[in-house]
């Protein structure tokens, strides 16, 4: 089903062309959602844009392409308004049959993209034996709805979790196995412990000189492939992907693949040798490294920084003066194995804003060595307590994503103490509201936006909260359990009131906003979208008796509901978010 804005695009460029006016390439006429609903439902500013390359009056251009226009089966007669803009204004007729199909449609009005492409999301990416931090938080939830979004929207998601399972850590862990481990902690929380060890280590190494030499000998060790120190490596990484494993289960979230870091261990030497031997990567300091190649202005050119003015190299490094890897090496094997293994055409990267200038070194690298595939790095701002300054736990440490559930789970629970229900019940529920709770703070931010974490906020009844939201749906259930099943929804709708247009307009746009949040990677412009689908319904419901009213009236009412529950529960869960029929 194409959406209002797909049709009334293309019927306006078939004006132009009917007008004999061929748009300049490069000009996009598009008709939008209108800002303001008392001029329309959707506007173009197309002919102002048109009049402008054209050198032409636009209100003169508007009125030509208004008797051009054929659009009668979908609004009234367009209007122009101030400068040149276009309104359209969709009839009940075209609404009402708008609601029949959506009432039988699995997508919900969402068409499936024309070219679906194979996309690798890379997110949440954990390090093992260091704590999740609040950048894993919003990496983990923004990447999870984001491949949600793009499989409903007809891609091919591939998602993989790069866990940060190899690396000079392990010096300080294996360190710490061998000398301080309490198996009794490992076996109750292993990421804790693990972490704990890693920190003390860490602390002690930074004071006794002979302590980092310890950590550094049982590294070339694990790298030479001693048996106890892969052992302990391997032991490590087990018990971590275990509790990853029912971390992300409570959470609801799933990964193809958990392929980290020293998945690729392998690779790295044959890919420094084929960087080298390209010319792409060349020795300097008895280190390899990517310069560059003075193709790009110095703006845009990743292996350049600017100091003082002045325009100096920062190579990416891919092999050592001792012959170790990095990071920027394993991310390019990882960028072969995507496209050699998966067919990728396309990679996203969710990972905070900070690691820019190594994502922009490792495309460039890949443009490089000519390998077609489109990568974006997905970046996101910073999590700060209620203080605006950066977050902290009760205990005061940084924090990391599973206190964060805990805490959201325990609030979460004062808040439903009072309810009339059994422990079990409330348990569930509270579980159930901290995470969404926490997932829609996230989420109904714009990335970039470094906001403010707000327990009292995120957990309210009213506003923009995951628990309103839902609840929002659990009242479109009840009334169809008030009906007790007594009730067959017909296709015949008839739109009298200005409610049920207004409600019906909101509903047909799902199948737009789908598509929007994939313009540029931004789960909050559907989260926005099912906040005022909420309130569009709220509206309704007080102005329209539902249950009331008679025959086809009460019909179309009804096939609102159904309709607006469907949205919300699909909006909620290409958010991550689940619903539940009763609270
Ligand atoms: N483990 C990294 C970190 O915690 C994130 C990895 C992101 N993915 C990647 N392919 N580099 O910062």
């Amino acid at each position: 089903m194409p959406t209002y804005r797909q049709l009334l695009s293309e019927r306006l460029l078939a004006a132009f062309l009917k007008a004999n006016i061929t748009p300049p390439e490069g000009l996009i006429i598009e008709v939008g959602q209108a800002s303001d609903s008392r001029f329309g439902d959707y506007q173009s500013n197309a002919a102002m844009v048109m009049a402008k390359a054209l050198k032409i009056n636009p209100r003169q251009l508007a009125t030509t392409l208004i008797e051009h226009l054929d659009v009668a089966d979908l609004c009234e007669k367009p209007e122009i308004a101030g400068p040149g803009f276009l309104n359209f204004r969709l009839t009940k007729e075209t609404l009402a049959q708008r609601l029949s199909s959506l009432i039988n449609d699995d997508r919900l009005g969402v068409p499936a993209v024309n070219i679906p492409q194979r996309i690798v999301i890379d997110f949440s990416a954990p390090n093992i034996a260091k704590p999740m931090h609040v950048g894993h938080i919003r990496s983990t939830f923004l990447g999870d709805s984001l491949a949600r979004i793009a499989r409903f929207a007809g891609h091919h998601v591939i998602t993989d979790n790069h866990i940060g399972d190899w690396g000079t850590q392990f010096g300080m862990i294996i360190h710490g196995w061998k000398t301080r481990l309490n198996q009794e902690a490992l076996q109750k929380d292993a990421i804790q412990e693990l972490v704990r060890v890693y920190r003390e280590v860490n602390a002690e190494a930074k004071a006794d000189e002979s302590i980092l030499t310890s950590c550094k000998t049982e590294l070339v060790k694990l790298q030479q492939g001693d048996a106890e120190n892969l052992g302990i490596w391997q032991q490590c990484v087990k018990v971590t992907l275990d509790q990853l494993h029912e971390i992300y289960s409570r959470l609801g979230i799933h990964f193809d693949h958990y392929l980290g870091e020293s998945a690729y261990n392998d690779r790295l030497a044959p890919l420094v040798e084929n960087l080298l031997n390209e010319g792409i990567a060349r020795i300097s300091d008895g280190a390899t490294c990517i310069f560059s190649d003075g193709l790009k202005k110095p703006e845009e050119d990743p292996f350049l920084i600017n100091r003082d003015g002045k325009w100096e190299p920062a190579p990416c490094i891919v092999r050592k003066t001792d012959g170790g890897f990095l990071y920027a090496t394993t991310d390019l094997a990882t960028i072969d194995h995507r496209i050699r293994e998966w067919q990728a055409d396309e990679i996203w990267y969710v990972v905070g804003a900070p690691q820019q200038l190594h994502f922009r070194q490792v495309f460039e690298a890949t443009h490089r060595r000519g390998k077609k595939v489109r990568m974006i790095h997905i970046a996101f701002g910073s999590i700060l307590g209620p203080d605006g300054k950066m977050f902290k736990t009760r205990s005061g440490e940084s924090v990391g994503l599973i206190e964060v559930f805990e805490e959201a789970v325990e609030r979460a629970g004062v808040v439903v103490a009072e309810r009339e229900l059994g422990d079990d019940e409330k348990a569930k529920i509270a579980e159930f509201i901290g995470i969404a709770a926490v997932k829609y703070a996230e989420l109904s931010q714009h990335r970039m936006t470094d906001y403010k974490f707000s327990w009292d906020k995120m957990l309210a009844l009213q506003g923009n909260t995951a628990p309103y939201l839902i609840n929002a749906y659990v009242r479109t259930r009840s009334i169809f359990r008030k009906l007790d099943g007594a009730v067959t929804l017909d296709p015949t709708c008839e739109i009298t009131e200005d409610a049920e247009r207004i409600l019906t307009v909101k509903l047909a746009q799902f199948g737009e906003i789908v598509h929007d949040v994939l313009v540029d990677f931004r789960p909050n412009l559907l989260a926005q979208y099912v906040y005022e689908l909420a309130n569009t319904f709220h509206s309704f419901y007080e102005a329209c008796p539902v249950l009331r009213s008679e025959g086809t009236v009460r019909n179309t009412r009804l096939v609102l509901c159904e309709v607006t529950s469907r949205i919300l529960k699909k909006g909620l869960d290409l958010l991550g978010i689940q619903t539940t029929e009763r609270m």
